[in-house]
């Protein structure tokens, strides 16, 4: 059996290879992407399931971002589930996991970008996406949302944009000294 945890820092490359395996390095072209990219996932909303041996077998993350002016969201993806663990609940799962944890968080509403077969389930549709988009090239009967307080995305129009807490970066100045520092100690 696989429970479900929150994503810890041993998960993250382990994460990036079960991403390769599901979702190939095509996953880096996406619109999604371009909102995730630099960013860091939504607060306690990463979630990491592993099977029998401890090894990672799905994953998923959410992400703050802004559904046109003034529409704080969270954006969901990706989810991934690895092969030997497929149909057997674990996405829906997971997506339950994440729906139930954004909305304890007060989060109101969720987006994604995905097939309305599968997200269908979990109440997510096109109906509220109609005024939005995303960044670069998606299909726009993919987008789909869904509101977790009533009303969420009621006028909801423009382009969704990311919010999140930025990754740190070093400056020019930091790494000029870190590779200083470096040589001084080999
Ligand atoms: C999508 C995914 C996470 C589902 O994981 P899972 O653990 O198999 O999910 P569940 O067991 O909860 O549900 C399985 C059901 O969903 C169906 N399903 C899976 N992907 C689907 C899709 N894209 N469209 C419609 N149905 C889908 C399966 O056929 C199965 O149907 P069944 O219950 O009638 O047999 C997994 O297939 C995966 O990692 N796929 C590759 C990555 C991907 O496409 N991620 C989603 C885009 S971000």
């Amino acid at each position: 059996m696989t429970d479900i945890v929150l994503e810890s820092v041993e998960d993250v490359a382990p994460r990036e290879a079960l991403l390769d395996l599901c979702l190939g390095t095509e996953r880096f072209a996406k619109s999604s992407e371009r909102l995730r990219e630099g960013r860091l996932p939504a607060e306690g909303l990463a979630f990491s399931a592993h099977g029998p041996d401890g090894r990672l077998a799905g994953t998923v993350r959410l992400w703050n971002v802004t559904a046109g002016p003034g529409k704080a969201a969270l954006l969901l993806g990706p989810l991934a589930v690895h092969p030997w663990f497929r149909k057997s609940g674990l996405g829906g799962a997971l997506m339950e996991q994440a729906v139930a944890e954004a909305a304890a968080r007060g989060h109101g509403a969720i987006v994604l970008v995905g097939d309305a077969p599968y997200y269908g389930r979990f109440g997510f549709s096109a109906e509220k996406t109609a005024q939005l988009w995303m960044p670069g090239a998606y299909d726009r009967n993919r987008l789909l949302a869904l509101e977790l307080t009533a009303g969420a995305f009621d006028g909801a129009r423009g382009l969704i944009s990311p919010t999140g807490r930025k990754v740190a970066t070093p400056s020019l100045n930091e790494l000029i000294a870190g590779a200083a520092d470096f040589r001084k100690s080999a």
